[in-house]
């Protein structure tokens, strides 16, 4: 089998790099910036597979790469490929699914906690010296155990967010999906209900659907103002989901009672945004996956699926384009 021409724009463990290398010709290009641009733009002509994430991929990209068999997305959102020209060009989209649900789960249910019990807060009070004497009542949190958590789409990752809310915390667990779908509970601990429904009754809502034009914005003013007073936003997915400024709005009304954001409309989060310092809003550098373990699992697969075009055999994770 021929070496082909493989542009790798994020860094993956050197294990996985050495996989891509004996096959094929590597060209690196981690730089994001400007500079970086021109590199990867300037490597397309003779691109046969693309492998990384963080990049926009359009369709003008996509012209400049007559030989392109395989786009190998390290994420499992392809938010930012335009699928219709894949499928047109007969590309091959692939994803790593699976290996990274558990982590994200493990976030966001850190993020369910750590909001609810005011941990940053809390932490910045001793990191800033006024911890002085015992709490007092408007240092106080609330609890998690026993309360309500919806969580609007209920794929892989809301799944495992469910289990952990109704066996380990007793919550009864709210969800809301396009189609039905099992909820991989005992019968009374979860209940598929309407959108409007999860959003009245829940006191942490969960965003665990992926951006589409249908979800783009739908956490808006509308949907804000029809979560319970003193709910909880989660947002882990993608950041348009949710419109910012409605979000701060129903945080400075104290309609709602706290965010925790681990994805923003743009990343990384602007300087000069609100949410960046807002006393009540956690937010996080869209670290879902980042721990060591799945993020080697996630390169992994990526290469897998990258090599596995390429050969001429089937990937482990394709993503449906049509
Ligand atoms: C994913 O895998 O889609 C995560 O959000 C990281 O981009």
């Amino acid at each position: 089998m021929s070496r082909q021409s493989v542009l790798l724009y994020r860094k993956i463990p050197a294990e996985q790099l050495e996989r891509l290398r004996q096959e094929h010709e590597v060209v690196e290009v981690y730089d994001h910036g400007e500079a970086g641009r021109q590199a990867f733009l300037a490597t397309l002509p003779q691109a046969r597979g693309l492998i990384g994430s963080g990049v926009e991929i359009d369709e003008s990209m996509l012209d400049r790469a007559p030989h392109l068999r395989v786009i190998s997305s390290i994420s499992v959102g392809v938010d930012h490929y335009p699928l219709a020209a894949l499928n047109r060009r007969s590309i091959v989209l692939c994803h790593t699914p699976d290996v990274l649900t558990e982590s994200v789960a493990d976030l966001l249910f850190g993020m369910v906690i750590a909001t609810s019990r005011r941990m940053f807060e809390m932490a910045r009070m001793v990191r800033e010296g006024r911890w002085r004497q015992s709490l007092e009542s408007a240092d106080y949190g609330w609890d998690v155990h026993g309360k309500t958590l919806g969580i609007i789409g209920y794929g892989r990752i809301g799944r495992a967010v469910a289990q952990r809310a109704a066996l380990g915390f007793g919550m009864p667990v709210l969800y809301h999906t396009r189609r039905p779908v099992d909820s991989g509970l005992p019968a009374n601990a979860a209940r598929a209900v309407e959108l409007d429904e999860l959003l009245a009754q829940s006191d942490f809502v969960v965003v665990m659907v992926p951006l589409t034009e249908q979800t783009r914005g739908m956490i808006g003013p509308q949907a804000l103002a029809k979560m319970k007073r003193g709910s909880i936003l989660i947002n882990a997915a993608r950041g348009p989901i949710v419109q910012e400024p409605a979000l701060l709005d129903a945080l400075d009304s104290g309609h709602l009672r706290a965010a925790g954001l681990d994805v923003f409309a743009v990343e990384p989060l602007p300087l000069d945004s609100r949410l960046r310092d807002h006393p009540r809003v956690l937010a996080l550098p869209h670290m879902g996956s980042a721990t060591h373990e799945t993020r080697t699992a996630m390169a992994d697969m990526a290469v897998s699926n990258l090599l596995s075009v390429l050969r001429g055999d089937p990937p482990l994770a394709a993503f449906p384009t049509a």
